[in-house]
This record gives C-alpha cells, sequence and structure tokens, in this order.
C-alpha cells in the first residue's frame, strides 16, 4: 500500500456508480494512480483501489469500489453498497442517455445505501467539448433539485478529478 508505516485516522468506502462507459474505471484510475487507459474493458463485477491522504490534518484512507455500469455484469447491489459513506454518480456530457438515467441511480442508492450517504454527480469526458449533448447549467440545476453536489471532470486530460473526490471526501469528514 502507499503509506504502510502511516497511522490510518479513518477508512471511508465510496462507491462508483453510473451507466456502462461513462467512465467510472477511468475517473478511478485517474484518482488512484494518475493513470488513464485507452482501451479500458468493461469491468466485470466489482474492483477496488485505495488512496491514502490527508484531509485537515487526518489520515484517510479512500477505498474506493467500482462496478459495472452493465446490468448483466452486475452481482451486487446491497453488498456494494453496504458501509458506503460517498457515491460518485458519473454520466458522460456526450450521451444525453447517461444523465436521463441519474435519477435511476439514485433511486438505487435511496433504496439499498445509506440515508447519509453523500453523493456528488460527476459529468464526465468534458474533454470532448464538440460532441457535449448535456449542458453544464442542466447538470447544475438537476444537482441543486436533488441535493447533490456536482462537477464536470475528464479522467482522459485529469481535470477536477482530484478536486471532486477531494470535495467529496471532504464532505464525508
Ligand atoms: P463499465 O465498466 O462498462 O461500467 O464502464 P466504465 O464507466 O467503467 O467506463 P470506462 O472507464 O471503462 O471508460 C469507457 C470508455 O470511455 C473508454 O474507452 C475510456 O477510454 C473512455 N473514457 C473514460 N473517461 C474519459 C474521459 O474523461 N474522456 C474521454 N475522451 N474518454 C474517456
Amino acid at each position: 500500500d502507499d503509506d504502510v508505516n502511516e497511522k490510518i485516522d479513518y477508512v471511508f468506502k465510496v462507491v462508483v456508480i453510473g451507466d456502462s462507459s461513462v467512465g467510472k474505471t477511468q475517473m478511478l484510475s485517474r484518482f488512484a494512480k494518475n493513470e488513464f487507459c485507452f482501451d479500458s474493458k468493461s469491468t466485470i463485477g466489482v474492483e477496488f483501489q485505495t488512496r491514502t491522504l490527508t484531509i485537515n490534518g487526518k489520515v484517510i484512507k479512500a477505498q474506493i469500489w467500482d462496478t459495472a455500469g452493465q446490468e448483466r455484469y452486475r452481482a451486487v447491489t446491497s453488498a456494494y453498497y453496504r458501509g458506503a459513506l460517498g457515491a460518485m454518480l458519473v454520466y458522460d456530457i456526450t450521451k444525453r442517455d447517461s444523465f436521463d438515467h441519474v435519477t435511476r441511480w439514485i433511486e438505487e442508492l435511496r433504496s439499498h445505501a445509506d440515508s447519509s450517504i453523500v453523493i456528488m454527480l460527476i459529468g464526465n469526458k468534458c474533454d470532448l467539448v464538440d460532441l457535449r449533448m448535456v449542458s453544464t447549467e442542466d447538470a447544475i440545476e438537476f444537482a441543486e433539485e436533488q441535493g447533490l453536489f456536482f462537477s464536470e471532470t475528464s479522467a482522459l486530460n485529469g481535470n477536477n478529478v482530484e478536486s471532486a473526490f477531494l470535495k467529496l471526501l471532504q464532505e464525508i469528514h
């Protein structure tokens, strides 16, 4: 692990959810390893990565869970959400459907996750400016209605990925 000798004050479980191919796995790789993989394969089942960081003087181990967006590869619901303190709900700014489906993902969170879970709505792939199908204004309005934090990111160039995860972890803390 990254800091084996460091005393961990808290372990925070965060889940990443959203439709298939919105970039969940790449968001996580960017945050946990500062890596991006162009030929990313669909996630099957569940994987997790960790990163240890200091927030407000406390050593936080973020344990971030990634699962398949595709229904047929999803082996989990309750177990996946159990103990989760935060959720990254990701859509793709170039795929209107993935934004329209956010309400379904919120329903899933409301029925399986703890009611106090902190949710961050993420519009990913904001590097694809010419292909944008979801406006920032629509997303901000929706996030406000639903009481979600919001950010637009690019796992590809790294834009806002770090700050979005930090914001989520800070709000948990
Ligand atoms: P599932 O595992 O099927 O649920 O998909 P996922 O949401 O984990 O998507 P993944 O991270 O595998 O990315 C899907 C595709 O989008 C891959 O081809 C990535 O290279 C690409 N991708 C991910 N993030 C970005 C981004 O920020 N910008 C661009 N341009 N492409 C991205």
